[in-house]
């Protein structure tokens, strides 16, 4: 009853994440980070690493595990028993997109309630695309991603 999934496509995974998961641990004593194949964008990490890298990165957050999903959010979240999405939200701009999103999964199933929890300052502007772009165009991302995740980058848009 007290899991929370907190989703995203995580591409890749970034400190401002890290921030709304610590939170979320404040309030719920396991979160599940689900990340999926998503259809509605194209990723440039695929699943698999995406979850390896959240896995690197939680590794020593007690009460939360990451797990990979198929198909509508609402079902997986229904498919571990929880009955709790956790969102992050950064800015107004993000309002519009999350009411519609929650309102949506809250038709979809009802019993699912989504939380938000609200960005820490340092974090309001940060996204994953952001993040890829300062890195391809040579910038210093070390203080936005951990560094596993700046290492893959760097990797990534050699
Ligand atoms: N810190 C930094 N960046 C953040 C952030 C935070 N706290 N919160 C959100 N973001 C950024 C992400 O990095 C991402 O940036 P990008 O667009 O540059 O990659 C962007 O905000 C989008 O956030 P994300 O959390 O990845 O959401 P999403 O819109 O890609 O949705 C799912 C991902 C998995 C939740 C969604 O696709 C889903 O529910 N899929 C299942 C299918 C389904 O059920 N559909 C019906 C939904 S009603």
């Amino acid at each position: 009853m007290n899991i929370a999934i907190y989703a995203g496509s995580f591409d890749p995974v970034t400190n401002g994440h890290l921030d709304i998961l610590r939170r979320a641990l404040h309030v719920f004593p396991r979160v599940t980070v689900a990340t999926a194949e998503t259809v509605s964008k194209r990723c440039t990490f695929s699943l698999e690493e995406r979850l390896n890298l959240l896995k690197q990165v939680t590794r020593d957050m007690e009460g939360v595990e990451v797990r990979a999903f198929e198909g509508l959010l609402v079902e997986f979240t229904r498919s571990l028993g929880a009955k709790v999405i956790v969102r992050g939200l950064r800015q107004t701009t993000d309002f519009d997109y999350e009411f519609q999103m929650a309102t949506m999964n809250a038709r979809l199933d009802s019993d699912i309630q989504t939380v938000f929890f609200l960005s820490s300052l340092e974090y309001l502007h940060l996204s994953s695309s952001l993040v890829k772009e300062i890195a391809t165009l040579g910038g210093d991302v070390s203080q936005l991603v951990p560094p596993q995740v700046e290492d893959a980058i760097i990797q990534k848009v050699k």
